[in-house]
């Protein structure tokens, strides 16, 4: 039998990305996710995986130019967006949003390449336009149209905030983004390439795949980080003391430890930096003293416990989307949006050379029972 939970099993070869945890390296498309984060641009990143290559200056114009328009969200979706409840859980409001906008494309059911990667930039285009949507509405706000000429993540924040980001806000927003565009057979992406090997439409796919994030064993962890912050601080007890009664009762500390990386996720060590200059600059240092110290502490132990465990991006992400004004409850929505162009290059890969997925399980049940009479059992 396989092992639980399919640990080591390969289902695909893709040319997408590849992780290294041993040493704790990341590639997208044979690019390392420093030199991107450093580097590119989250429509560079988008650009990449649907394409195989980095764009050039009038590959990326032209790029932005298709994308922008595909930002504005139909009057139907919008509509609805406005009649969902006001308390539901974001990533219910997107999973159910992006589901709609399935039935409004007259093309939905063409998984021909041409419109797969139609539909990859649509519903990129159109995820963060949903987040904020839904957020102002629940907030009582207005939704806003977006602002030509910003950037992908400019843009989402102008339309989450109501205001113009400055440069380092939008840039911070941006590098998170490219960090999570892609992350090979996670969970999520599975899910969607199962749904896809069904020869399901791309719409299905991605909706599977928002359901499959939701859950707060893949997309929530930087949620739980920023519970645990929130009650260091609030209970204004040392971080020190804090983390060493959770480890000596057996708990976990949030935003440390990955299924593959037994190195330090390189993605934390772009966001620490992106962090300290974006806390600097608000004059809110809070969270990342108070991160720094937890980091310190979590060194400290694990090495006199041998073991391998180090800060995940998870760690510096919630700290850094409540700087940048995201709420609590959006980051797995946040998470949703980045990963989109990763869903969709996947999907592009399995519908170009499909093979149903169908894994075995092991019955464990009885066997020869016979059917009694109703009135007999
Ligand atoms: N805090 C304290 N100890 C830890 C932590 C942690 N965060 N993570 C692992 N350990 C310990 C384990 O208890 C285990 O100890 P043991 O050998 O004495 O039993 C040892 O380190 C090895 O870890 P595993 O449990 O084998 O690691 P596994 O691969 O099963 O778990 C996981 C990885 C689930 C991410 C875990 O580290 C964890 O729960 N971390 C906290 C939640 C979190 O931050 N999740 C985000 C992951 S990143 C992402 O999803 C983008």
């Amino acid at each position: 039998m396989a092992a639980k939970g399919l640990e080591g099993v390969v289902v695909a070869q893709s040319r997408l990305s590849d992780i290294n945890g041993e040493v704790g390296e990341l590639i997208y498309a044979g690019y390392d996710i420093d030199d991107l984060a450093r580097n590119s641009t989250f429509e560079e990143v988008c650009y990449l995986l649907w394409n195989g290559e980095l764009p050039n200056q009038q590959q990326l114009e032209e790029f932005r130019a298709q994308m922008e328009p595909q930002y504005v969200l139909r009057p139907e979706v919008l509509e609805m967006i406005r009649n969902y409840p006001k308390d539901a859980d974001p990533m219910a409001a997107v999973r159910t949003a992006v589901s709609a906008l399935g039935m409004f494309d007259a093309d939905a059911d063409d998984i021909s390449p041409e419109s797969v990667r139609r539909k990859a930039m649509f519903l990129t285009a159109q995820t963060p336009s949903i987040v904020a949507a839904f957020d102002r509405v629940r907030n009582g706000k207005e939704p806003l149209q977006p602002k030509p000429g910003l950037s992908f993540a400019g843009n989402f924040l102008y339309m989450l905030n109501g205001e113009e980001a400055n440069d380092t806000r939008c840039r911070t927003m941006d590098v998170a983004l490219v960090l999570h565009a892609e992350h090979g057979m996670n969970a999520s992406t599975f899910a969607a390439r199962v749904t896809a090997g069904t020869l399901s439409d791309v719409y299905s796919a991605v909706t599977s795949a928002i359901g499959t994030l939701k859950g707060p064993s893949h997309g929530g962890a930087n949620v739980e980080v920023m519970n645990m912050l929130r009650e260091i601080d609030e209970s204004g007890q040392d971080p020190q003391e804090w983390v060493q009664n959770a480890l000596s009762s057996g708990k976990k500390v949030m935003g440390f430890g990955h299924r593959v990386y037994k190195a330090t996720d390189p993605r934390a060590t772009v966001l620490r930096e992106l962090a300290d200059k974006i806390m600097a600059e608000a004059g809110e240092t809070r969270w990342l003293d108070l991160s720094d110290r937890i980091r310190a502490v979590m060194a400290e132990e694990m090495e006199r416990k041998g073991k391998k465990i180090y800060p995940n991006v998870d760690f510096f992400s919630a700290s850094v989307y409540t700087t940048l004004g995201i709420g609590m409850d959006l980051f797995t929505a946040v998470f949703a949006i980045a990963r989109m162009p990763g869903w969709t290059a996947h999907l592009m890969e399995q519908y170009v050379d499909n093979r149903l997925i169908r894994p075995g399980s092991d019955y464990i049940g009885p066997r020869d029972l016979k059917v009694r009479p109703i009135s007999e059992r």
